[in-house]
């Protein structure tokens, strides 16, 4: 795989999927596959060229969440696919090695599109900066993609119950499966978790509450490993784990229920009250041995702090009192610049707050510049402000903008969305 061009076609379509036994699913998907998608794999310095052919009955669009792409490559609202049409994006790879994923962004209808199936992971690679983490995709470098369903009783999704965060399933499907295992053969077990669900949040855990360590967020690895206890996802985000195992000892990794600030019944809403299983780990009784984590894992310079605050308030699903217009651009901002941006949630439900195209550190107090986690969604809980440094570019476009919007699905299709210029 030496870094050159990188020619990816995805084909998204209707499909067939069976989750519980003897019952069919209608569902959509891409690349062949009836739910969910392939793993796209690329490596910083590659020119790829992303084909999206639409064979869906409605417009769709593809989005590379967490990529640094022009915005016309974005796939955003933008960027629509008709139904038999075939789009391209195409750019030069030039962001660390991340877990980031791709999905449907068509305004309005993000939803029912990421719900039917449509979402797959996007994995950047960085050949220059390599770490000695376990990297066998499927063995010891596992993804684990979260998604919730509920199933009407003819066996179809159900896309009724919403509540005000969302959709909320009653079955976790983790990489479309319900109750997985992995048959582990290693000491250690790097996890790549992404959730694609459209409002449940999750926290991430061993069932013993033994330790799990953090080696990656969002936009890439931390500057250090850090010991947890559990990590809390909320929708869009992801996160890097790596799990110690013992020969034959069955573990079980959960998720638990936890606080997201939320008042009252709407921690219920988000699904922050539930408990369930992920994945049980089946260690084999002869592990091969996998090195230590490494002390040292990013090396990307911090972002500086400093510059000109944008301020959004989130209120009713706005942002700022307003709705998404495709027709309005809301924000202007400098390429390559970092500024500082304020996220105030003056509401009951929580936010989560998603930035295209950016680098994001968050500003926690007693966290040093050298320890922010690289993100480009952030949650935002009731009666909370969250600061981050953000920093867009360095592609440039006076006419296309990028989105900032809430990762509640839901809240996105109500217009919780802005959109921004790089210039
Ligand atoms: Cu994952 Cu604008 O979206
Ligand atoms: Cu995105
Ligand atoms: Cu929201």
């Amino acid at each position: 795989d030496a870094a050159g061009r990188r020619v990816v076609e995805l084909v998204a379509a209707p499909g067939t999927s069976s989750f519980l036994p003897g019952v069919a699913t209608p569902t959509w998907g891409y690349g062949g596959l009836p739910f969910g998608g392939p793993t796209v794999r690329v490596a910083r310095g590659d020119d790829v060229v992303l084909r999206v052919t639409n064979r869906l009955p409605e417009t769709t669009t593809t989005h590379w969440h967490g990529a640094r792409v022009p915005a016309r490559a974005d796939g955003g609202p933008h960027q629509p696919i008709a139904p038999g049409a075939t789009w391209e994006a195409s750019w030069r790879v030039d962001q660390p090695a991340a877990t980031l994923w791709y999905h449907p962004h068509p305004h309005g209808r993000t939803e029912r599109h990421v719900h039917r199936g449509l979402f797959g992971l996007f994995l950047v690679d960085d050949p220059e900066a390599q770490v000695d983490l376990p990297s066998t995709y499927g063995v010891d470098d596992v993804p684990l993609v979260l998604t919730d369903r509920s199933f009407a009783p003819d066996g179809s999704f159900d896309e009724q119950h919403r509540n005000t965060v969302g959709l909320l399933g009653d079955t976790v499907l983790v990489n479309g499966t319900v109750a997985p295992f992995l048959d582990v053969t290693t000491t250690r077990v790097r996890l790549r978790v992404l959730n694609a669900s459209s409002a449940r949040s999750y926290r991430v855990a061993c069932d013993d509450e033994a330790p799990l360590t953090l080696v990656g967020t969002d936009g890439g690895l931390l500057p250090a490993p850090r010991t947890v206890t559990g990590v809390v996802l909320t929708p869009g985000e992801r996160a890097e784990v790596v799990v110690d195992v013992t020969p034959g000892r069955r573990r079980v990794l959960r998720s638990l229920s936890h606080d997201l600030g939320a008042v009252n019944g709407v921690a219920r809403a988000a699904g922050a009250d539930d408990s369930f299983d992920l994945l049980e780990l089946r260690p084999a009784a002869r592990l091969a041995p996998a090195p230590p984590v490494p002390a040292r894992l990013s090396r990307e310079t911090p972002l500086a702090e400093g510059g000109r605050t944008r301020r959004f308030v989130l209120a009713h699903n706005r942002i700022n009192g307003r709705a998404m217009d495709m027709s309005r651009i809301d924000e202007v901002v400098p390429a390559s610049t970092t500024e500082i941006w304020e996220f105030a949630n003056r509401h009951t439900l929580p936010h989560n707050m998603h930035v295209h195209d950016a680098r994001m550190q968050v500003l926690e107090p007693g966290v040093a510049a050298g320890d922010r986690p690289w993100k480009d969604t952030v949650a935002v809980p009731p009666g909370t402000t969250v600061r981050a440094l953000v920093r867009v570019g360095p592609h440039t476009d006076p006419e296309v903008p990028y989105m900032l919007h809430c990762h509640l699905l839901r809240h996105e299709d109500d217009g919780m969305m802005l959109q921004f210029l790089v210039v």
